[in-house]
Order: C-alpha cells, then structure tokens, then sequence
C-alpha cells in the first residue's frame, strides 16, 4: 500500500505537469479561457483517470501514455465544469474551490468546458501516431460522448425530473420505493462514470502498442476491459456513498446534494450497508479480471481497495 501511495503521488507530479504543458498561451487563445481552463484543469483532482491510463499501458509493456492520459483527464474536467452548472446540478465548490461559473461566469465555464473537450482530441490527434491516434480518438468519442459519458449524464437528470415531478403529484405523500430499478441505476453509471474509467484502461493498452506492428492482443484488451467496467461501477456507488457520509472539507464539493435533487443513487435505492456491499463485490469482481494478467497488473489490483476506502 505503501509503495501504491507513493506510486500515485509520483504521477499525479507527472499528470500535472503535462496538463499544465499543454495549457499553455498560444496565438488565438484568450487569456480569459486560457485562465479557465487552467482553474479547473490543474485544481487537485485525484487524477484517477489518467493514472489507469499510465498504469494499463505499464501493464502492457510501457509506451508513452501522456497524451492520451492527458486527454482523458481533459474530458473529465469538462464534464465536471458542465455537470456543475446551474442548468444540470448546480454546485458552487469543485476540487476544494469555486466551480468554474461561480468563478468566471456560466458563458466563460461553458466555453472552458467545450475547449477542453474539442482540445483532448487534438492532444490525442498530435501524440501518437496515426493508426494509433485515430484508434484512441475513436475509444474516447465513444466513451464520452451520446452514448457514454453524455447518455448517462442526460439519464442522470432526467431521474431526478422524473422525481421532482412525482413528489410534487404526491405532495406530502412519502417517496415511492418503485421508482428506478438496480438494473437502471446500473446502466446509468456504466456510462456516465464508468465509460471514461473504462476507456482509459483501453486507451492505456493502445497507447503500449503504438510503435509495435500489431495492436494489443483481444484477450488482454478484455482482461482490461472487465476490471474497468466494475472499478467504474465501485468508484461511482463510493461517489455516491461520499455524498452521504463524507464531508466537504474531505471531498472538496458539497455532499447530501444527491438526496435533496432526487437523484437516483445506490444509497438512495438500496441503503448505505448494501451500497458499500455492493461496491466490495464489484471491487473483488475488477480484480478477478486481472488474473491472466498475473504481475504486470499489480498495481491496477492494489488499486481497488484504493478506490473503495477513499475518502475524497
Ligand atoms: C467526480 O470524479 C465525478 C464522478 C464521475 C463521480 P472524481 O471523484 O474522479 O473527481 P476528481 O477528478 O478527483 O476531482
Ligand atoms: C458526475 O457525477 C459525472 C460526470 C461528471 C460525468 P456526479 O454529479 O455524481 O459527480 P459529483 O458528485 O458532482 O462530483
Ligand atoms: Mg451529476
Ligand atoms: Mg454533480
Ligand atoms: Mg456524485
């Protein structure tokens, strides 16, 4: 564990210090943007992203990972600039300081956020070569986009309309319990967390292969793919469980947000017990997938444990 702490601390070094290369004035770029971008971009996120990006590729034998690490985090900061708008859920503190809008205003934060996005593209576009290149673009629209990232975001709101709407026909009626099954609440978070998390796995391993003639082998991509997709559903139900049990100093966003907007949570549906529960078996299930991978993926099974216990 020790020598994961230290692991992690080390590349977040190496994360921000890439992100903030790539950020940098250039002709064209308003000083305002620019300053927005690099608010949010460079604030203290966990960088979980980019280092399942940095650890897939170590995991498949080494090759450069930045650029498409740097994309990845790119994307998620746009998507939690825009996730913290008024228009969706309307948080004043991100990353322990004042959302983007609070900050620069709605116009500049949207603009921010949409800079982020189209600029991930480019990094990618410009880091790798272009078999290489065009393959990553294609795993990160994927993974973001209308039927990722963006679906899951838009299911996301519109439970919590769909709640608003029934407790407001109901009035003083107790909540129903009917309302949004384990097998929604599952295909909400798959993609609008789990499809990034997953994704950078991917990415990781076409990132390894970039200067090799073929491109990573079926098996370990499923390999990757598996333990993705359950660390995403485990990182999402403890976002979750955060919101309910953690405090904002900890995170650095406002938590009992879920609850008060009706959004439809783990917590909410099935209690904290089963959530945590739930999160541990998903936890076991990621590291299960590893196995056939056997020590080059020691650092992506120490992570598990990572994400369940995390506080922030
Ligand atoms: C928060 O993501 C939003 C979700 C997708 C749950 P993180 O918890 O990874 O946030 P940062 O990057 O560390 O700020
Ligand atoms: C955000 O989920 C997911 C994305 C930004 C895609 P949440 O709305 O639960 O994230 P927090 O709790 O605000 O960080
Ligand atoms: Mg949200
Ligand atoms: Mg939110
Ligand atoms: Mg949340």
């Amino acid at each position: 564990m020790e020598r994961l702490d230290a692991y992690l601390r080390d590349k977040r070094t190496d994360v921000e210090k890439h992100l903030a290369a790539i950020l940098r004035p250039q002709a064209g770029l308003p000083p305002s943007l620019l300053e927005a971008m690099r608010y949010s971009l460079l604030a203290p996120g966990k960088r979980l992203r980019p280092i399942l990006v940095v650890m897939a590729a170590e995991a498949c034998g080494g090759g450069d990972p930045w650029p498409a690490a740097c994309a990845v985090e790119m994307i998620h900061t746009y998507s939690l600039i825009h996730d913290d708008l008024p228009a969706m859920d309307d948080d004043d503190m991100r990353r322990g300081q004042p959302t983007c809008h609070k900050k620069f205003g709605e116009a500049l934060a949207i603009l921010a956020g949409d800079a982020l996005l189209t600029m991930a593209f480019q990094v990618l576009a410009e880091g790798y070569p272009e078999r290489t290149a065009a393959a990553c673009c294609r795993e990160l629209a994927r993974a973001a986009g209308a039927a990722g990232m963006v679906g899951g975001q838009v299911d996301d709101l519109a439970w919590e309309q769909d709640r608003a709407a029934t407790v407001r026909e109901r009035s003083s009626q107790p909540l129903p319990h009917d309302r949004g099954s384990v097998e929604e609440l599952e295909q909400l978070h798959l993609r609008k967390t789990g499809a990034l998390i997953r994704a950078s796995l991917r990415l990781g391993a076409l990132a390894a292969y970039a200067l090799r003639l073929h491109p990573p082998p079926l098996d370990v991509l499923e390999c990757l793919d598996g333990y993705g997709r359950c660390l995403g559903l485990a990182f999402q139900i403890v976002d979750d469980l955060l919101d309910v049990e953690g405090d904002a100093e900890q995170t650095g966003k406002r938590v009992g947000k879920d609850a008060a907007r009706g959004k439809l949570t783990y917590p909410g549906l099935l209690g904290i017990a089963e959530s945590r529960r739930r999160a541990e078996r998903f936890g076991r299930e990621a590291g299960e997938y590893l196995k056939p991978l056997g020590t080059n993926a020691e650092l992506l099974l120490a992570l598990v444990p990572f994400v369940l216990e995390r506080d922030r």
